[in-house]
């Protein structure tokens, strides 16, 4: 069985987009490979957020994700922080990087425009953090976004780079998994192509009823059709897809025969829809706020999945540690 590592950021909420995206494809993952997700406290760090911040944002993540369908029976969820193994293989595994190639990061380079008042050490080896992250579990595969790969591509060199220098074939070339066709697109309800966080126009799992009836009712629309079968202009393609994605077909096929008709009456399209997102978020909404309330259950969770976790990190460790040098008397 092939091994996935998933890094997950402790920052904002899941939107629809998250849901029907990234998410429902772990949810299948976590069943067809030794999955290993854990929420990346550490890498928040580079920003200094204020503590009581970070800790409600972990907790808040861990409750969205499991509250979205990652299963701990399943799968492994565990804390970055929790398994500090992977801190000591970043110390190593930084001894091989040099700082030329870390500064030419293209992240770090975003940071350093951003943010020139907090160009720290830690910003600077997040690939190698990451890195760490990934090889910890020698892992095959790491879902990725665009905005990630090159950190992947330096993964794979550190680890060519430590099977070269000490003559093993000891950390895999970890590849990133595109879900390509299976990756579900969720447009914005503002016209523009896709929902996203920097976008600002999410529909959380955490919204109300009456938040989401309210986004929903402001999305952006036009004229209607003034023949039939007439081309759909971008936000009503928009409104259908999401339709498409979170009704029956029934509804979907209802409303579309409705706007080749020229009947179609928009703001009934969108109470339906609204209703519709209300069906999928409500549940998902609760069990956020069970999960949260329940510290008990988080802490099994986390202390389970660090355990699991920490299985495979003290063997990698035990490795590593012979490989270069640091061995037993
Ligand atoms: N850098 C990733 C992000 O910003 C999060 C992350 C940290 C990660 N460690 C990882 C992702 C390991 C995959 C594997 O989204």
């Amino acid at each position: 069985m092939k091994t996935v590592v998933s890094g997950i950021r402790p920052t904002g909420q899941l939107h629809l987009g998250n849901y029907f995206g990234a998410l429902k494809n772990f949810v299948k993952m976590q069943n067809d490979a030794n999955c290993y997700f854990f929420i990346a406290d550490y890498h928040s760090l580079t920003t200094h957020p204020d503590p009581q911040n970070l800790h409600d944002n972990v907790k808040n993540a861990l409750a969205e994700y499991l509250a979205a369908g990652l299963d701990p029976q399943t799968t492994t969820i565990y804390i970055q922080s929790d398994l500090p193994q992977t801190a000591e293989l970043s110390l190593l595994l930084s001894m091989h990087a040099y700082v030329g190639e870390l500064e030419r990061t293209a992240s770090f380079k975003e940071k350093i425009r951003k943010h020139p008042d907090n160009i720290n050490a830690g910003l600077l080896c997040y690939p190698v953090l990451m890195a760490s992250d990934i090889l910890i579990h020698r892992a095959d595969f790491v879902p990725v976004g665009k905005d990630q790969e090159q950190h992947l591509e330096m993964t794979r060199k550190f680890a060519r780079r430590f099977n070269t220098i000490y003559g093993v074939e000891y950390f895999p070339e970890s590849m990133p998994y595109n879900f390509g066709q299976d990756l579900t697109k969720v447009p914005g309800l503002d016209g523009s192509g896709k929902m996203g966080k920097s976008e600002g126009n999410g529909i959380y799992l955490a919204d109300p009823d009456e938040v989401i009836r309210k986004k929903v009712m402001r999305a952006v629309t036009d004229q209607g059709p003034t023949e039939p079968n007439q081309p759909m202009a971008e936000p009503i393609a928009n409104i259908f897809a999401i339709m498409k994605i979170v009704s029956h077909p029934e509804t979907y096929d209802f409303y579309l025969a409705k706007y080749n008709n020229c009947e179609i009456r928009y703001g009934d399209m969108k109470k339906q829809l609204a209703e519709d997102i209300i069906a999928v978020v409500a549940p998902i909404r609760e069990r956020i706020a069970d999960i949260k309330a329940n510290d008990v259950y988080l802490r099994e969770v986390v202390e389970a999945g660090a355990a699991k976790a920490r299985a495979s990190a003290d063997e990698t460790m035990r490795n590593v540690r012979e490989i270069m040098g640091i061995k037993p008397f």
